[in-house]
């Protein structure tokens, strides 16, 4: 397997070619805005930050950093096995939420929406729950996603295509690059 190196702009990881999509000081730049945005809306409020694992980890540990309110931090583990239309599918989950959301507003945080399932399922859960409120923050958002709702706070929008890095993997692998990489 040859390996990639960090700080290139193209490299290879098992053979194929990645490229850069946003560099560090873009993600960066990005995640501040996000952070001020999130603090204006929730001004006065203490919400408590949902981060969903395993992807969300560091985009969940910079945007928490940008924040300037008060905020409160939980986790919850799903798996998502989408079919063939990307529609439908099945959503497991395999670590729940520990603290009581009720009457509380709640910030799902994403790292990233590919066909909606993940966060459809999600929203629905912490609203069933009786959350007070429920928005989401994804990081990135591809372009084939099909959601009935608004995504409340988006880092970027993506084409369909597979992406690693600032936590996303390939087979668990490959969270660890600082700037999101697209395979070729
Ligand atoms: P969804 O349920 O189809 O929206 O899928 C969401 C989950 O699939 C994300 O939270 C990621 O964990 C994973 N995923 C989707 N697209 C990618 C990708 O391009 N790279 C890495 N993981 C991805
Ligand atoms: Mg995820």
């Amino acid at each position: 397997m040859e390996r990639f190196t960090l700080d290139n702009r193209y490299g290879k990881y098992a053979g194929q070619e990645l490229e850069i999509l946003f560099p560090e000081d873009r993600i960066r730049q990005r995640v501040r805005e996000l952070g001020q945005q999130i603090s204006s809306d929730y001004q006065g409020r203490i919400p408590i930050f949902i981060g969903v694992l395993n992807g969300s980890f560091i985009f969940f540990s910079d945007l928490l950093r940008e924040i300037t309110i008060d905020g409160e931090v939980d986790f919850i583990k799903i798996s998502s096995y989408a079919n063939e239309t990307r529609t439908s599918g099945t959503v497991r989950l395999l670590k729940d939420i520990s603290c009581d959301i009720t009457g509380r507003d709640v910030i799902l945080v994403e790292d990233i929406i590919d066909s909606g399932l993940s966060i459809q399922f999600l929203k629905r859960r912490m609203l069933e729950s009786e959350a007070s409120s429920v928005r989401i923050a994804a990081f990135l958002i591809k372009s084939c996603a099909r959601v009935d709702f608004e995504i409340d706070y988006v880092g970027f929008q993506i084409p369909d295509r597979f992406v690693v890095g600032y936590g996303l993997d390939l087979a668990q692998r490959l969270r660890n690059l600082k700037s999101i990489y697209a395979f070729k």
